[in-house]
């Protein structure tokens, strides 16, 4: 039997190619070695996101994202967190096996309370109880599937240790392997994604180049990748280029060799090297933009595809939640 890889998607923005080197490409990847279970962190995204029509266009986004990038809804699971009630019914059980202390000390709430109160706040000013439980909602989403492996950001590290130690402890508190204990996996790193500026590619730097653009604004964006002011005919050099180090990232070595032999040659200008990244980029992801467009234009497929995977993630769901009561005794 394959092993699980679990992750969830927080439906938050329009992903980024930084998201998509670091995050979904790999995770895709791990579908050829793991069963996979990938899905949709809805009530995660609610601790901000909270008007409706918001919610409900970001989740279409991500959705078409994953999809057009090579997700197979047929094979493990996709689905919406909030299509699965016995998630948040596991959540409520594993937070009354949960220390306070656990959640006082989660990185996302100690952070907040440090903002607040270094501008002289009261330090739980405009923290929501999503926020300080977005843990415990985490711990169900990850221990409900079986996962053995859960890929994520650095930053989650804490989160999937939270759901091993409520893991270990509900064990043991019932003597049963209930819950499997999940590992975080971390991405190869890809090394830095340079943003726009040069610096880590990051919404909050405001420097990212969306996955799917048309052509069009592709062009605007790249148009704004800074540069040195060398002229046309200096030779150049490829590995301090914020251009190049993009470029690289998605072209064949023998394409990126033969575009690092024309910056060291001279004769070549930043526009081209900026058609070159352009080039790659639509030859890389072209065809998954057209499939998201066309998903986007057509959510009702989106709709089936969810709806699909809610019933199977539901058989597995019901399962847990079952044992689970059963220990509880409440049933
Ligand atoms: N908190 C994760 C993030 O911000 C998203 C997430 C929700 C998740 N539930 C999860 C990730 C379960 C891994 C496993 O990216």
């Amino acid at each position: 039997m394959k092993k699980i890889s679990l992750t969830g998607i927080k439906p938050t923005g329009t992903p980024h190619l930084g998201n998509y080197l670091g995050a979904i490409r790999p995770a895709l990847e791990l579908s050829k070695t793991y069963d996979t279970v990938y899905f949709i962190a809805d009530y995660h995204a609610l601790t901000t996101v909270q008007n409706g029509a918001e919610m409900r266009a970001n989740i279409y986004k991500i959705a078409a994202t994953w999809l057009a990038l090579g997700l197979n809804p047929e094979e493990g699971l996709f689905y919406k967190q909030s299509d699965i009630p016995e998630i948040f019914e596991l959540s409520w059980a594993l937070s009354c096996f949960t220390p306070k202390g656990f959640m006082n000390r989660a990185h996302a709430y100690k952070d907040k309370v440090a903002k607040n109160e270094a501008a002289g706040e009261d330090p739980d000013a405009n923290v929501n109880m999503g926020l300080y439980c977005y843990p415990c909602l985490m711990d169900a989403d990850i221990l409900m599937f079986s996962a053995d492996i859960v890929p994520v950001g650095k930053d989650q590290k804490q989160h999937v240790e939270f759901a091993r130690d409520i893991a270990i402890k509900f064990n043991k508190h019932f003597g049963q392997d209930v819950f499997t204990i999940p590992e975080p996996v971390f991405q190869e790193t890809t090394g830095i994604i340079p943003g726009l500026d040069g610096r880590k590619m990051s919404k909050s730097y405001d420097n990212v180049i969306d996955i799917f653009l048309d052509s069009k604004a592709l062009k605007k964006k790249i148009g704004k990748i800074v540069t040195n002011s060398q002229g046309i005919e200096e030779p150049k050099d490829p590995d301090s280029c914020n251009v190049f180090k993009l470029y690289k990232l998605f072209a064949t070595p023998e394409q990126t060799e033969a575009l690092a032999a024309r910056y060291r040659a001279g004769g070549m200008g930043w526009g081209h090297a900026k058609q070159e990244l352009q080039n790659v980029l639509e030859e890389h992801l072209g065809a998954a933009r057209e499939k998201y467009f066309y998903l986007l234009d057509h959510t009702e497929e989106i709709d089936k595809i969810l709806a699909y995977g809610k019933e199977k993630a539901r058989v597995k769901s019901k399962a847990m939640m079952e044992k689970v009561r059963s220990l509880l005794g409440t049933y």
